[in-house]
């Protein structure tokens, strides 16, 4: 099979920070795979950075939890002529507002589900073509709490640090056949979210950081195309924290 050009396929990557990841990749010549539940706005996605980088792009909607949908999809980017050099797992499910006295457990699991369990089914489909290969790169973008929590989110802290757990036992897993696996992990980002909350989340403490400033999509997919691309070709089993320098605080410093 004549193997083309690079490739990473990035979940979540319709608009915010997923859309800066695949464009970032596109940016260096990358085609680009993007994954979304929603086929339609994965689709449009893709004829997007198509036009704005002249790469090769293609949209997939997604199943979430599917392994057989998983299967379908990298079947497909294998028929197109890829094996992927990149895997970007951004998609995350929030699990917000789960209070930890009354969530539902099923909420609690859909969130774990989603975030360790999916995330090693899409890892796992692409270990199998970077196998192939002999190279290649998986990234997944957790987040600092899975060091530092927040209130009612136990779930989502839970799957963050599950995930960093994952990345190491695959990447010494996958390292013989050539396969890095990192994780980037960004503190608050400059969302619509954000931008909409002002009161809950634009004065939160994450804001205190030793840089003065939160992340924006550009600095967490700067860092995933360095943990992605083949500048970090001896880093695996690596975390790259983009949060302004908020973990390292034993607490923020208040101006008064
Ligand atoms: N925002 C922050 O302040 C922050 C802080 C630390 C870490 N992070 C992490 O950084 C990544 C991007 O964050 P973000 O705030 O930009 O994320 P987001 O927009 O909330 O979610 C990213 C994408 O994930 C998909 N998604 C959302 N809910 C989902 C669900 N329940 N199940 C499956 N897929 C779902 C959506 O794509 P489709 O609708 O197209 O499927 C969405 O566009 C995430 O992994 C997040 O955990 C974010």
């Amino acid at each position: 099979m004549q193997i083309m050009k690079k490739s990473v396929f990035v979940t979540g990557a319709t608009n915010g920070t997923g859309y800066a990841v695949a464009e970032r990749f596109a940016k260096e010549g990358y085609d680009v795979f993007i994954g979304s539940r929603e086929e339609s706005r994965a689709a449009e996605a893709a004829e997007k950075l198509r036009k704005t980088h002249r790469v090769f792009a293609k949209g997939y909607g997604m199943k979430v939890f599917d392994e057989a949908d998983v299967n379908r999809i990298f079947d497909d980017i294998r028929a197109s002529g890829y094996l992927l050099d990149a895997l970007v797992c951004n998609a995350a499910n929030l699990g917000i507002g789960q209070k930890t006295l009354e969530v539902d457990i099923a909420d609690f699991m859909n969130v774990i589900n989603t975030n360790i369990g999916w995330n090693f089914m899409l890892a796992r489909a692409a270990a199998r073509q970077m196998k192939e290969k002999g190279s290649g790169s998986i990234v997944f973008i957790t987040s600092n709490t899975a060091y530092r929590a927040i209130p009612d989110r136990a779930a989502y802290s839970a799957s963050k640090s599950g995930v960093l757990g994952m990345a190491r036992a695959l990447a010494l897993d996958l390292g013989k056949y050539g396969v890095r696996v990192n994780s980037v992990l960004p503190g608050m980002i400059k969302t619509e979210r954000w931008q909409n909350n002002f009161n809950d989340c634009r004065n939160a403490l994450s804001n205190h950081t030793p840089l003065g400033d939160i992340a924006e999509f550009a600095d967490v997919a700067n860092a995933a195309y360095f943990l992605g691309g083949d500048e970090s070709r001896n880093c695996t089993g690596a975390e790259l924290t983009v949060d302004g320098g908020n973990m390292i605080q034993l607490y923020p410093i208040l101006e008064n």
